[in-house]
């Protein structure tokens, strides 16, 4: 309604009044109080109308307002019930307002809406949410449950006007991370006692041909034997390190290329002939022709480091590689009649520097990187390097690489 509509009235009567004389005074008093009645009366009408639109308005706005914190908060609970961490939220009396599916997961007990934080019944979590309460600071803690590893951090929440409203706990899983941290430490403890032997070896000898003038010509060969042995020994050593950890870069790429398989086990089979022949073994190649997207050069070291094994633990016989398609892949089969490998340590053989034998592997030169590089290699170009054996017998070792694969992105 117009808010001039009340003047109207007072104009027409106005007008009436000073055109139409009227017949007395009382009337005129009469009219003018009339005037002024239904003028306060429009006016009170057009005031309760406005208020009543305001009323309705502020009602609508609310309801708006409301309807948006719900979707707010539902999308919220959607978002949250989505993760894999643990979420708790707590508002500023203390009380557990909100978990999500996968807190009772991760932490055993579900909480009842509207229960306080000081009654979690598990108690390291307890101490950080009570810890946290009222602080206006980030709080970050580890926690271990099982065999798992959490993050755990609370966020204090503000409002607008920056007055606490509780805090919101987030338990994410690092058992990942921790466990690389675990290897990594347990990696370095290896190298270092896998150097310290050869180190020492070479101090001594080295101790021995300085204090020992009178050594015979014979003897000191002998040392120089020793020394030149665990040189050679800490070179591939090092090597090998500096490979594994090439490998084990995020930004390691394969250098692919379309190869025949055939060709590349051809190369690796004529460079190991004539150690072989040493031990009266021979190597009989019948492998086939696949062309297949691979990086030659891996996929050679991987061969040589098999055949070398099946040289170096195989007494006598002989040694097969051969190949064959199963569906979408191709095998490669390097099989031999030599030691063999118990049950127990057909997984542990890929561990970083896990030898059956030590004695035998020192001998030898070996220090069980080999075929974790080979794994390596093979799980980079999306295929399996397995193994089967029989202690006396002899082993078997498959890598299975996917006939489509184009490499990584
Ligand atoms: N063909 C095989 N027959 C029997 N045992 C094997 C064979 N291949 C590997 N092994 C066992 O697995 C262990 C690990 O092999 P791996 O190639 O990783 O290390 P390595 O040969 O000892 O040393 P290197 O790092 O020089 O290769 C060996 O020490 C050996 O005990
Ligand atoms: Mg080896």
């Amino acid at each position: 309604m117009n808010k001039h509509i009340f003047f109207i009235p007072f104009t027409i009567l106005l007008f009436i009044s000073l055109i139409s004389r009227p017949t007395s005074d009382m009337l005129y008093f009469v009219l003018l109080i009339f005037l002024f009645i239904v003028t306060y009366l429009i006016y009170k009408i057009y005031f309760l109308e406005r208020q009543l639109e305001t009323e309705q308005k502020a009602k609508l706005d609310i309801k708006q307002i409301k309807d948006s914190t719900v979707i707010a908060k539902q999308n919220f609970f959607n978002l949250a019930n989505n993760i894999k961490s643990g979420v708790l939220s707590f508002n500023e009396f203390g009380h557990i307002i909100y978990t999500n599916k996968s807190f009772p997961k991760i932490f055993g007990f579900v909480t009842e809406e509207n229960s306080r934080i000081v009654d979690i019944s598990h108690n390291e979590l307890k101490k950080i949410i009570v810890h946290a309460y009222g602080r206006e600071s980030y709080v970050d803690n580890t926690l271990e449950i099982g065999s798992e590893h959490y993050r755990v951090t609370v966020n204090p929440i503000f409002t607008k006007s920056g007055e606490y409203t509780g805090g919101l706990l987030l338990a994410t899983n690092v058992s990942s991370i921790i466990k690389t941290k675990v290897i990594q430490k347990a990696f370095i403890a290896d190298v270092s006692h896998e150097l310290k032997t050869p180190i020492s070896s070479i101090k001594l000898a080295n101790e021995l041909l300085y204090k020992n003038e009178n050594l015979s010509s014979e003897e000191r060969e002998e040392i120089f034997e020793i020394v030149t042995k665990e040189i050679t020994r800490t070179e591939n050593l090092v090597k090998d390190i500096l490979d594994l950890s090439k490998l084990d870069r995020l930004d390691f790429k394969l250098v692919l290329d379309n190869a025949d398989l055939k060709d590349i086990i051809s190369e690796a089979v004529s460079q190991l002939n004539v150690s072989a022949l040493e031990k009266n073994i021979v190597i009989k190649d019948s492998s086939q022709s696949h062309v297949l997207r691979v990086d030659s050069a891996r996929i050679k070291q991987v061969l040589l480091n098999l055949l070398k094994n099946a040289i170096t633990y195989t007494d006598e016989g002989n040694i097969y590689v051969f190949t064959r398609e199963v569906k979408r892949h191709v095998e490669i089969v390097v099989e031999d009649t030599g030691i063999g490998i118990k049950k127990e340590d057909l997984d542990l053989i890929f561990e970083r520097f896990y030898r059956v034998d030590k004695n035998r592997s020192r001998k030898t030169g070996g220090s069980g990187l080999g075929l974790p590089i080979c794994s390596e290699i093979i799980s980079k170009h999306n295929g399996t390097l397995l193994v089967k054996s029989k202690l006396g017998k002899g082993s078997r070792f498959i890598i299975t690489l996917p006939l489509d694969y184009i490499g990584e992105y």
